[in-house]
């Protein structure tokens, strides 16, 4: 298994370009069920993308891919389509399961595995398939799957998600844009990479609205040859702002779009973290002092859950007492018992973790357990005394786009074993 040796204490300097954003195109390459011919700019190329084209191509479909332009054109063939989601695929990615919607819609019938727990929480796919059957379709679970079909096609219908899901709301909405007659979805996500889902759509001729938390969908998809180009990841961007922050000469970020980091960049600029913000680039500085703060992750356009560990490495570094309150998952402060091995201040009551500032980590062997954990270690390791050994890496393979190289350019020290 492979391992990623970090010698902390280096200053980082140079200017590392943001990938397109993973939890944009993976829903946008299941949509490409939808269509006959997509080629899709901007993809991320790490390894749940790779998991979402091998189940494309288990289904049917054909894909070509560039790794040097990010590019990757889908076709569906039309023939010989498996309409099944199996689960040795879907239980290494849970957002395989976002091939459910599109595959009913179509072909009015799928069977797709259920996803199962995972190290976050127990997430389940309850509000998925809530929304499935508000639309029409009949549900039936056996076996670990779960059988879904709709004889007659999907019909356009009213409904409210009882709670904010993100995949649910994007299932839904890959349902429901080959249903017949209107949809009106409300309390649904609303995070940039559903809008871009949406505009991803908008350009197969779906009529689509969006008011608040309220998403009207209306005509038929049309299928056509059509282009688009993923959203940059507003996640990969965050955690590098905060490496900047934490150990950075200067550091700057190129190929970025502002506008998706609003909250991000206040709660930051609270921080005390140093930024020059340009039209498509951020540039970012070690600041001298850094102050403590209390924060909650919530939907967007609340700060992100897909944060939260890599904001706690710079709380380890304020001056004080910081918060912080896990609202999404029950489960996701894995990285904590690591960072306290690292020397970090930290307790956990009632799903919020409480950071004494400032503390001086120092290397240790320690162990990832999901992707953000993971990145959050890699964090933590760059400002660590000595050297710090991180196990169980194939985490950051998932979402991370050439993470080691892109760090490495910018002077810090990491090995990869
Ligand atoms: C998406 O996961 C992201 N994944 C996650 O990114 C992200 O952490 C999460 O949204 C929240 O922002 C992708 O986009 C591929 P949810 P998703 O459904 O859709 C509960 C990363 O590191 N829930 O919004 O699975 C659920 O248990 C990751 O890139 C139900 O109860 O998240 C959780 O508590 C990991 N029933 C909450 O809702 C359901 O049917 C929000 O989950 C569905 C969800």
């Amino acid at each position: 298994m492979q391992k990623l040796l970090i010698d902390g204490k280096k200053t980082l300097s140079g200017s590392i370009i943001i990938s397109g954003s993973k939890n944009s195109a993976l829903p946008i390459l299941a949509a490409t069920i939808l269509n006959n011919h997509t080629t899709i700019k901007n993809i991320p190329f790490v390894n749940d993308i790779f998991t979402m084209l091998n189940l494309l191509k288990f289904i049917g479909l054909k894909y070509r891919l560039s790794k040097k332009t990010n590019l990757v054109e889908v076709i569906n063939p039309r023939k010989n389509i498996n309409t099944i989601a199996p689960y040795k695929l879907v239980k290494t990615m849970r957002a395989g399961v976002l091939v459910l919607g599109p595959l009913l819609a179509k072909y009015r019938k799928a069977k797709v595995s259920l996803p199962g727990g995972c190290a976050i929480g127990t997430r389940p796919v309850n509000l998925h398939l809530f929304a499935l059957k508000k639309l029409g379709a009949k549900i039936k679970i056996k076996n670990g799957y779960i059988f879904a079909t709709a004889k007659n096609g999907l019909k356009g219908t009213r409904f409210r998600f009882p709670k904010i899901s993100v995949g649910a709301t994007e299932n839904a909405i890959l349902a429901a844009v080959k249903a017949k007659g209107i949809t009106v979805m409300d309390n649904c996500a609303v995070e940039p990479e559903i809008i871009d889902l949406l505009n991803f759509l908008k350009k197969l001729g779906v009529k689509i609205n969006i008011k608040g938390r309220k998403i009207t969908i209306e005509k038929s998809l049309k299928e056509k040859k059509v282009s688009h180009k993923v959203i940059c990841d507003r996640i990969e961007l965050g955690t590098y702002i905060i490496a900047g922050a934490l150990a950075a000469k200067k550091l700057k970020l190129k190929n970025i779009d502002k506008s998706l980091i609003k909250k991000e960049i206040s709660v930051l600029k609270r921080m005390g973290v140093k930024m020059s913000i340009g039209e498509n680039f951020i540039e970012v500085y070690k600041s001298g002092s850094i102050k403590n703060i209390n924060l909650k992750t919530d939907p967007y356009p609340g700060f992100p859950t897909d944060l939260q560990a890599q904001i706690m490495i710079l709380m380890t570094q304020a001056k004080g007492l910081s918060k912080i309150k896990e609202s999404i998952f029950e489960n996701r402060f894995m990285h904590v018992p690591e960072l306290r091995r690292m020397g970090a201040k930290i307790e956990i009551r009632n799903n919020t973790a409480y950071i004494l500032g400032p503390s001086i980590l120092t290397g240790a062997e320690v162990m990832a357990t999901d992707l953000r954990a993971s990145v959050s270690l890699v964090l933590a390791a760059l400002i660590a005394d000595k050297r710090t050994k991180i196990n169980r890496i194939y985490h950051l393979d998932r979402g991370y786009q050439d993470l080691e190289k892109k760090l490495i350019n910018c002077k810090a020290r990491i090995k990869r074993v």
